[in-house]
């Protein structure tokens, strides 16, 4: 038998209104459903080559061979495909990023879209968006949503036939940028995997699931009425909500860094004064500023001003997930 190969780009996403705990871990179903806007310019390129030659899978990520836990879970995730496949046959795998990886910039998303779509490509299953996005949820949450274009909605669904994601605007629908201050480049202590079981210890995480309907809505109405101000107050509250909850988990999960609250902080002030610009934070420090396109080059140099801020990455909206 020959070699099936194929080699696919997805772009992470920046989550509005955030995935945080499961109902179901195995299964990635999610306690609420999410929101985001994928991120133009940042990729995961990804090849998968299924080879009758070899004894187990192998990944290259970024250069490096490994051989861990991140191993195992790919090879997890691949029994899933080739399951659909009824093949037993292993993969190499290659990913690269463009941006830094596990620094609350959501590698795993980009990193597990694109390996669906190369995978599902180079075994020839034919799957809808619909279906690649359920699987690529299997791998990683978040990657649901780096499968369709531009603004994204992740419907929780009762199982996991209805828990995917499906485009609510295409990226030119509205010109927002993430201008994301990288505080802190390297990986995180705590992954995301193991954050989102602790979510349920937390006496907070009910309250912000019970809620998430609402601010789903409001994110949905501020997105398609291309609504800035109600943007940014959800997003902003949104984003302080799972953090509230991470920090009262037990144990309790600190994700930001004395620069990240400092940015918040000037970053609801310039709102104030006027300028369209808003917070989130992910599993990690850096601090996404969501804007308006004409205040980007103003945010980009104010940000750029902080002795804490190493880099700033401005990303508009991205498409889908795409082969090569
Ligand atoms: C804080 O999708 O990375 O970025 O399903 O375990 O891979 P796993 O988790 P992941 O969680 C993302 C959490 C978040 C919020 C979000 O992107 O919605």
């Amino acid at each position: 038998m020959s070699n099936f190969t194929a080699t696919a780009i997805a772009h992470p996403n920046i989550a509005l209104i955030k995935y945080w705990g499961n109902r179901d871990d195995r299964l990635r179903l999610p306690s609420n459903g999410s929101i985001s806007m994928n991120l133009e310019g940042l990729f995961a390129r990804t090849q998968v080559t299924f080879d009758p030659g070899l004894t187990r899978d192998t990944l290259l990520l970024n250069g490096k061979q490994e051989t861990g836990k991140a191993l195992e879970r790919m090879s997890g995730f691949l029994d899933l495909l080739r399951g659909l496949a009824r093949t037993d046959i292993y993969a190499q795998v290659s990913s690269e990023n463009n941006f830094p990886t596990g620094a609350g910039i959501a590698s795993s998303a980009a990193a597990y879209a694109a390996l669906s779509l190369a995978a599902a490509q180079a075994l020839d299953l034919g799957l809808s968006e619909a279906e690649l996005s359920r699987l690529a949820r299997r791998g990683s949450g978040s990657a649901c949503r780096s499968i369709p274009g531009g603004f994204v909605e992740w419907f929780a669904g009762a199982e996991d036939a209805s828990s995917f994601a499906v485009s609510i605007a295409p990226p030119e629908h509205w010109r927002l940028v993430d201008c994301i201050a990288i505080v802190e480049p390297k990986p995180k202590a705590t992954g995301s995997t193991e954050g989102h079981r602790l979510a349920a210890t937390s006496p907070l995480q009910s309250a912000r699931v019970a809620d998430a309907p609402r601010r789903l809505e409001a994110c949905r109405r501020a997105i398609l009425g291309r609504d800035f101000d109600a943007l940014a107050a959800v997003t902003e509250l949104d984003s302080n909500l799972m953090h509230a909850v991470m920090m009262t988990s037990s144990p309790p999960l600190f994700y930001w860094q004395p620069s990240s609250l400092l940015l918040m902080k000037e970053i609801a002030d310039w709102r104030q004064h006027g300028l369209p610009a808003c917070y989130s934070l992910d599993a990690g420090p850096n601090v996404h500023v969501l804007c308006l396109e004409e205040a980007a080059g103003q945010v980009k140099r104010r940000l750029e001003e902080f002795p804490e801020v190493g880099e700033v990455l401005v990303c508009k909206p991205g498409g889908p997930a795409r082969l090569e």
